[in-house]
């Protein structure tokens, strides 16, 4: 099975201007306080990879003096763009992981409910561009839901306990189980 093809989200925003409600509902501003809390610190530069329509990306520039956002949707972006627009360090690309990638280097990488829209080797090639995109002592950001949907291609607990893997290198300084969601922050080890 291949990951989630661009055109089903493109599709999806083109019907709903929010799919997922996160401009309303109170379990998403739950979850994105719990993600916003699990931060140790400020961030140079930060890589949020599914950025969607922005609710979560507004909410992280505080925490980065540079943001980059990306998504394969042009729609979602442009209603991501228009929250941010008061941001001028946050900024937007339509991109497509793993096949696309930016060049550049982040101490922050958040992957928040993207990950099990993958097809294992995807996200084994995104892993290891996430990894290479690490700077040294960087954090790289997971939360997951943990129920099914039909559009998945993975397990919320899958697409974690891949990057939990021995061989990843990555150490988890931060690990919550919520009834509906897991949340890991990982460093690299030394
Ligand atoms: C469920 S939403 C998550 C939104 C946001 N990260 C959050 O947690 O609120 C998933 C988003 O990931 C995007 N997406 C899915 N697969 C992707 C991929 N391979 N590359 C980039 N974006 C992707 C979708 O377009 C969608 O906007």
């Amino acid at each position: 099975m291949q990951s989630v093809s661009p055109v089903y989200f493109e599709s999806l925003y083109q019907q709903q201007s929010d799919p997922w409600n996160y401009e309303t509902s109170p379990y998403e501003q739950q979850k994105y306080a719990e993600t916003l809390a699990a931060l140790p610190r400020r961030y140079q530069s930060g890589l949020e990879i599914g950025g969607s329509i922005g609710v979560l990306t507004e909410q992280l520039a505080p925490y980065c003096q540079f943001l980059l956002s990306i998504d394969l949707s042009p729609t979602a972006q442009a209603r991501a763009k228009q929250r941010c627009q008061h941001l001028p360090h946050v900024q937007f690309q339509t991109m497509q992981i793993p096949q696309q990638f930016p060049a550049q280097k982040f101490d922050l990488i958040v992957l928040s409910e993207v990950g099990y829209y993958l097809c294992q080797p995807d996200l084994l090639k995104a892993q290891q561009l996430m990894i290479k995109a690490l700077l040294p002592g960087g954090h790289l950001l997971l939360l997951h839901w943990l129920e099914q949907a039909s559009d998945f291609r993975l397990s919320g607990e899958q697409v974690h306990d891949c990057f939990l893997a021995a061989e990843t290198g990555l150490t988890a300084l931060v690990s919550l189980r919520r009834p509906q969601y897991r949340l890991d922050l990982l460093t690299l080890d030394v």
